[in-house]
This record gives C-alpha cells, structure tokens and sequence, in this order.
C-alpha cells in the first residue's frame, strides 16, 4: 500500500534531528490524530537560501516519510521558492501516499511554513503567500 520511496524515507528517514541557534522554527500539531512535527530551519542571511533543514516528530510513518521528503525538498531553496513544496509536491516526489494518509503530508507543509513565519516575523519581513499555519503550537510542546 506504500510506495517504494515511502518505504525509504520511513525506514531510512533524512534530517532527522535539531539545528543548534536555527533561523526559524516552526512546530504544528495534527488535529486529525494529535501527532506533532517539528521544523529547524538554517537560513543563509544574504541569500536568503536555506541551507539546513531538520525535523523531529511525534508522529506516524507517513508523517515521518513526508518530512523526509519535505527536508530534502526546501534544502537549496530560497525562502520564497519554499513555498512551492506542498504537500502535494512531497507527495508526487514519494509516488503517492494512500488517502487516508494524505493528512499526514499537510503535517510537513505546516511546520516548513511555521518555521518561515518565525523567520520572517524575527527578521521584519514579508514571504509572499506566506500565512500562519492555523496548527501552529509555537513552543509549547518542548519536549515533543
Ligand atoms: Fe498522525 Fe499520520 S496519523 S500524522
């Protein structure tokens, strides 16, 4: 029922871990199923790519898959071109995921996005398109 790709990303998940002093720093939480993801950013100052890109999560394999994906998806990327991993761009790059899983995916989306939102907020500047995830948790759940 998953893919290859899934399966790789689950089992031998990428950027896994926590960035010292990171850039940004986003957490969401799932309301479907309560799981919990954490983002670290490291953001080049003057170029405004990113450089490093960490994730830790209390959450299923799907979740775990998609945030792999997701991290070596915006790793190379501007802030602003971020933007355009989506769920459904993770997604496509694991050869689908089953529907019922597709809400995990939204879990790595929000917590690229909170981590921007913090960045931007601490630097005063705007990320077009960019909003507030509305699962944002900031930093309640240190110890997720
Ligand atoms: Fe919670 Fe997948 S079941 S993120």
């Amino acid at each position: 029922m998953y893919s290859e790709k899934v399966m790789d990303h689950f089992s031998n998940p990428r950027n896994v871990g926590e960035i010292e002093n990171p850039s940004g720093v986003g957490t969401v939480g799932n309301a479907k199923c309560g799981d919990i993801m954490r983002m670290y950013l490291d953001i080049d100052e003057d170029t405004k790519i990113i450089n490093e890109c960490k994730f830790k999560t209390f959450g299923c394999g799907a979740a775990v898959a998609t945030s792999s994906m997701a991290t070596e998806l915006v790793k190379g990327k501007t802030i602003y071109e971020a933007l355009e991993v989506t769920n459904k761009a993770v997604m496509d790059a694991l050869d689908g995921l089953p529907a019922v899983k597709v809400h995990c995916s939204l879990l790595a989306e929000e917590a690229i996005h909170a981590a921007l939102w913090d960045y931007a907020e601490k630097h005063h500047i705007e990320i077009p398109g960019l909003k507030k995830p509305k699962n944002d948790i900031g930093d309640e759940e240190e110890e997720a």
